[in-house]
């Protein structure tokens, strides 16, 4: 299998079990007011939501477009868009929310949305494909001209923890080692403005959103847990590739906790997002 075969289905690194679907709304809990203010969303807007996950975002996206708005998540995996369906039936939810299956590579939208959207955003999606451009040039369609498209996500080798732990980096550059062995890119982060380049879009904005945390601050031990999680679900994979043995992995994820019990203990990260406008 090569990255470039494009018959073959995405694997997504992670996985869909309640464990990891517990970890995803958590971090939703942790980012989602950082990310919401760096989308700029405005009331009346029709928002596309690309790779949507467990959908919190998108409600909150939904939340702030209002009922003169309208938002769309797509997403592949049917456990995902379950969840997403079970907030849905909420009274709580929006009314102006729609969620729908399908592959980001070839949006599932009617004829009538096509170049309709006021914005088109995905987050920590590009990081998990073989084909972001492929995604990115359907976003770039799916928006009116003038229309913004908003990219979020990881760079992998932007993690720095500090007081060292170079075991950890070791385990972490498995894990990374794991995306690539799977067609995927840890390192897309800083290729999002070229991605928007490449679907002819202009882009207009770079940011970084902080993903990271010092001992001390209230949601540190959760930025910890979010660390062992990912690096968790994706342990099955790291193991049959041959990256790093599952008792090493065990073992350094249980010696997190007690780096993370150091005073000065921090984790510099940070989401990278990109913003273009599709040409008028
Ligand atoms: C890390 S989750 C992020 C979810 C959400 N965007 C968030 O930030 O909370 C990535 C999601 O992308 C979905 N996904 C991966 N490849 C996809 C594709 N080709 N088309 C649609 N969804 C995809 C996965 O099923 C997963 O739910």
């Amino acid at each position: 299998m090569t990255s470039s075969d494009s018959s073959v289905r995405d694997e997504y690194i992670h996985g869909v079990a309640p464990d990891e679907q517990r970890r995803l709304a958590t971090m939703n809990a942790l980012i989602n007011p950082m990310c919401l203010d760096a989308l700029h969303v405005e009331p009346g807007q029709r928002v596309l939501d690309v790779g949507s996950g467990l959908g919190v975002f998108t409600r909150e996206i939904a939340q702030r477009v209002g009922p003169t708005g309208y938002v769309l998540g797509v997403e592949r995996d049917p456990a995902q868009l379950a969840y997403a369906a079970g907030d849905v039936a909420s009274p709580t939810s929006p009314g102006w929310i729609e969620f729908r299956q399908g592959d980001a590579t070839k949006l599932p939208l009617k004829s009538v949305e096509i170049a309709s959207f006021d914005v088109a955003h995905c987050r920590f999606l590009l990081e998990h494909v073989r084909h972001p451009g492929a995604i990115v040039s359907e976003m770039a369609a799916a928006v009116r001209p003038g229309g913004r498209l908003v990219l979020a996500d990881d760079d992998h080798d932007l993690m720095r923890l500090w007081p060292a732990f170079p075991e950890f980096d070791e385990v972490w550059r498995a894990y990374t080692r794991a995306y690539e062995h799977i067609g995927a890119d840890p390192g897309i982060g800083r290729k999002l403005t070229t991605l928007l380049v490449n679907a002819g879009c202009v882009p207009t904005r770079m940011e970084v959103i902080n993903f990271g945390g010092c001992a001390g601050e209230a949601r540190f031990p959760l930025l910890v847990e979010n660390l062992i999680g990912v690096v968790q679900s994706a342990r099955e994979r790291m193991d049959e590739l041959d990256l790093c043995s599952a008792q090493k992995t065990n073992r350094v994820l249980t010696d997190l906790h007690d780096w993370a019990a150091q005073p000065d203990a921090v984790i510099w990260y940070v989401i990278c997002l990109a913003e273009g406008r599709r040409p008028d």
